[in-house]
């Protein structure tokens, strides 16, 4: 395969909580492997022309949801080129979404402790789910609440408090079987 990846399925997924450097990871991976990222919430806020805190405040977050799964049942059926998606972080907790995230790619785990998010996030207004009087106690709970669902997809997890993104990124091709040598280096063509 092109990008040297060992692995069967083509695209990569990042799942993680709001904060755990999907983004980030997702362009820094973009870079190395030469393939397109697609970030789901962006790609909502630009069919629904609004951004997600709108989207929240207007059509609430069952509307968001309904969103989110019916964007990705759409990209699990499309044959693409390999690509990079970076998924909201709420997204892995519906069962529907689930099996499609698998469906769509290998699924990697950006796992994040609450405080490494509430420092990241302090201030933040673009997270709806975070805009309460206590940010990190509801960082705290959700954590809790998601574990599962996170565990439930990964194919791989990689624990990033106190790491750098190149770090991160090595961990990542790693688990993925993708040496310096079978990965292409930085440069390539990439379109986003
Ligand atoms: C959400 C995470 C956000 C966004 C929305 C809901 C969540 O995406 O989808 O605010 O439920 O965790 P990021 O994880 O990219 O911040």
């Amino acid at each position: 395969m092109g990008n040297g990846m060992k692995t069967e399925k083509k695209n990569l997924v990042l799942i993680g909580f709001m904060g755990s450097g999907k983004t980030t990871l997702g362009l820094k991976l973009s870079y190395r492997l030469k393939m397109p990222v697609e970030d789901t919430d962006k790609l909502i806020e630009r069919r629904e022309k609004k951004s997600i805190r709108q989207i929240f405040d207007g059509e609430g977050e069952g509307y968001f949801r309904a969103c989110e799964t019916a964007l990705l049942r759409e990209l699990a059926q499309k044959q693409t080129n390999p690509k990079i998606y970076s998924v909201g972080g709420g997204t892995p907790l519906s069962p529907d979404n689930r099996p499609l995230l698998r469906q769509l790619g290998t699924v990697v785990w950006l796992r994040v402790q609450p405080d490494t998010v509430y420092g990241r996030l302090k201030g933040d207004t673009g997270r709806p789910l975070l805009q309460c009087e206590d940010p990190l106690g509801r960082i705290r709970e959700l954590t809790e609440q998601r574990r599962e669902a996170y565990a439930a997809c990964a194919d791989i997890t990689v624990d990033v408090d106190g790491k750098s993104t190149e770090e991160i990124l090595r961990q990542i091709l790693d688990a993925l079987g993708i040496t310096e040598e079978s990965a292409p280096s930085i440069g390539g063509e990439v379109s986003f």
